[in-house]
């Protein structure tokens, strides 16, 4: 690293022992060396260090490198002015932070200095004396120094109790996640209830970097990397509930996001009558799951229930003489009886390199968290030929898409038609709060469009939620999914062996009777178990026709 000679480490924050009172503007700049240059750069520099690009890196980075991020220019790079020759691995930091190409300007040292002494000088001196020192944070070059300051942030009470006080609130909220995103303006905090983001709350900036860096102790990840992505976990009792946390941590523009999953390891496996499918569709789902061989799909976007219909088909299936093992990416229920495999990649034990290994123990039921290479699914394939019945997940929109995206993936048309049972699609939709549900008519001309090309249902009854205390206002409590289930039948396979388009797959599954989603959603929306709105958010992104 170049350091410049004779300079003292001066961060933007007052010697903490220091002076009853932080340092006025003129005390703070009498020791830099002013020459006087042009005054229009001089106050271009100024204006630059008070700047928001200069603001998102320490002073005391600039400082040790003599250095000033100036303005993007119309190219996308990021100018910044130096003062002595700059470290390549300094320029790579550059790079990296503001995500841009680097030009570089020359500029009198002892002018960057100046400005950036002239910058601190501004800061509030409440946000000086803060314990915090929040500013100081974003990229220091001192590693080491960095390590101490972080860790001893991140263990300050205020630290502690802050993030402590965001988990718990959100677990009050039934929340699925915690997002703490990093913005120009500071922390964003939101949480994931019933599947929808809802913004929680807005800490000051100064608290971002140490509150990033309590989870990054509390998950046990490495405190010091701030540039490449991090996974981990948090393990929390509270009172007799255990809770698995997963940790992703990822570096954004203005500082790391991160997103904080909350798996209720307690919360038991849901029966499949539990899940809001209707009846036909749940018994022609439980006829599937007694096939002794073949594979049975799952599909839909991410959070949209795939995992929980899984557990319920297996829940169903177990009994002492059926083995049944899962290869998953992370466990996220623990059921008694099931021989369960969490992947690690780390360490080689891919789905694929799980799987291969779990066949060798001769298992009657296997169950893959989700098919995301071909090689996972050729031996999926593989296992259904010779005996076994295999449940897997696809992200994909709606259920004909799976067989479409198993020939993307590489697999033969034929083994495609000869393997998989049925697909099931679905959804979750948030369901009308029965504390506040009130009888509804949505305008006319909504009904219409929504009623369009849908089965016809006699006398709906539209509700919508207030919004109440048991809601938090959003009308919406809770939530059940949504479902399409298609059957691989005679013509079907027949469809799918000679390559067919993927509309005249959907056709001829519809042809067959199955209810689209947005139909099933259409059902829900007309019994007033959820609105209209609903129902299209989650379908939205479904091709029509
Ligand atoms: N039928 C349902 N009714 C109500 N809530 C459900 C239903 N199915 C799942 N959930 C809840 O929705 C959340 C997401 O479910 P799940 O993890 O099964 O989704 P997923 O599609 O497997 O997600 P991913 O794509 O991340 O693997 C969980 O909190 C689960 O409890
Ligand atoms: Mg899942
Ligand atoms: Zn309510």
């Amino acid at each position: 690293m170049t350091r410049l000679p004779g300079r003292s480490p001066a961060g933007p924050a007052p010697a903490p022992a220091s002076e009853p009172s932080p340092g006025p503007p003129a005390q703070v700049l009498a020791p830099t060396p002013g020459p006087a240059e042009p005054p229009r750069a001089a106050a271009d520099l100024r204006a630059a260090a008070a700047g928001p690009l200069a603001q998102r890196l320490s002073a005391k980075y600039l400082e040790e490198h003599c250095l000033l991020p100036l303005a993007i220019a119309s190219s996308g790079e990021l100018v910044v002015a130096a003062g002595t020759p700059l470290d390549p691995t300094v320029i790579d930091e550059l790079c990296w932070t503001f995500e841009r190409p680097v030009r570089l300007v020359d500029a009198p040292a002892a002018e960057i200095h100046a400005a950036i002494l002239s910058a601190q000088a501004e800061v509030p001196p409440e946000v000086q004396a803060s314990d915090l020192r929040g500013s100081d944070l974003v990229v220091l070059a001192d590693e080491e120094e960095t390590i101490d300051d972080l860790r001893a942030l991140a263990n300050q009470a205020p630290v502690i109790k802050l993030v402590n006080v965001l988990i718990l609130e959100a677990l009050r909220a039934r929340a699925s996640d915690i997002h703490l995103e990093a913005g120009a303006d500071g922390l964003r905090v939101r949480y994931r209830i019933d599947g929808v983001l809802q913004e929680i709350s807005h800490p000051p900036r100064q608290y971002q970097a140490a509150v990033i860096s309590r989870v990054k102790v509390m998950a046990g990840l490495n405190i010091a990397e701030r540039r490449l992505a991090q996974d981990g976990r948090i393990r929390l009792r509270l009172s007799d509930r255990e809770l698995d946390v997963r940790v992703s941590i990822t570096p954004s523009l203005h500082g790391e996001s991160v997103v904080l999953r909350i798996l209720d390891r307690g919360a038991g496996v849901r029966d499949l009558t539990e899940l809001g499918m209707p009846s036909r569709l749940l018994e022609e789902f439980e006829h599937l799951i007694r096939q002794p061989h073949g594979i049975i799909l799952v599909t839909g976007p991410t959070g949209s229930g795939k995992t929980t219909t899984l557990y319920g088909a297996l829940d169903r299936l177990n009994q002492p003489a059926v083995k049944i093992v899962t290869v998953e990416d992370p466990v996220e229920y623990q059921v008694a009886g099931v021989t369960q495999i969490p992947v690690n990649p780390k360490i080689g034990l891919t789905f694929a390199a799980a799987l291969r290994s779990i066949l060798r123990h001769d298992p009657d039921i296997i169950m893959v968290g989700e098919m995301r290479d071909r090689e996972t699914a050729e031996i999926a394939i593989q296992a259904a030929l010779t005996g076994h019945l295999v449940f897997s997940t696809l992200h994909t929109n709606d259920a004909p898409s799976g067989v479409t995206r198993m020939v993307d993936m590489g697999i033969e048309p034929y083994l495609v038609a000869a393997t998989v049972l049925g697909i099931l699609g679905q959804r979750l939709v948030r369901m009308v709060c029965d504390s506040c549900a009130e009888d509804f008519q949505p305008p006319p001309d909504v009904v219409t469009q929504a009623a369009a090309g849908q089965p016809d249902i006699p006398k709906p009854r539209f509700r919508r939620g207030r919004g109440c205390d048991a809601c938090s206002g959003t009308g919406y409590r809770g939530r059940t999914g949504v479902y399409e289930l298609m059957r691989m039948t005679e013509e079907q396979r027949a469809l799918v062996v000679k390559h067919a388009p993927l509309a005249e797959v959907r056709a001829l599954a519809q042809g067959q009777g199955m209810a689209p989603l947005r139909a099933a959603g259409w059902a829900k929306a007309c019994a007033g178990i959820t609105t209209l709105e609903e129902v299209l958010r989650v379908t939205r992104d479904e091709v029509l026709g």
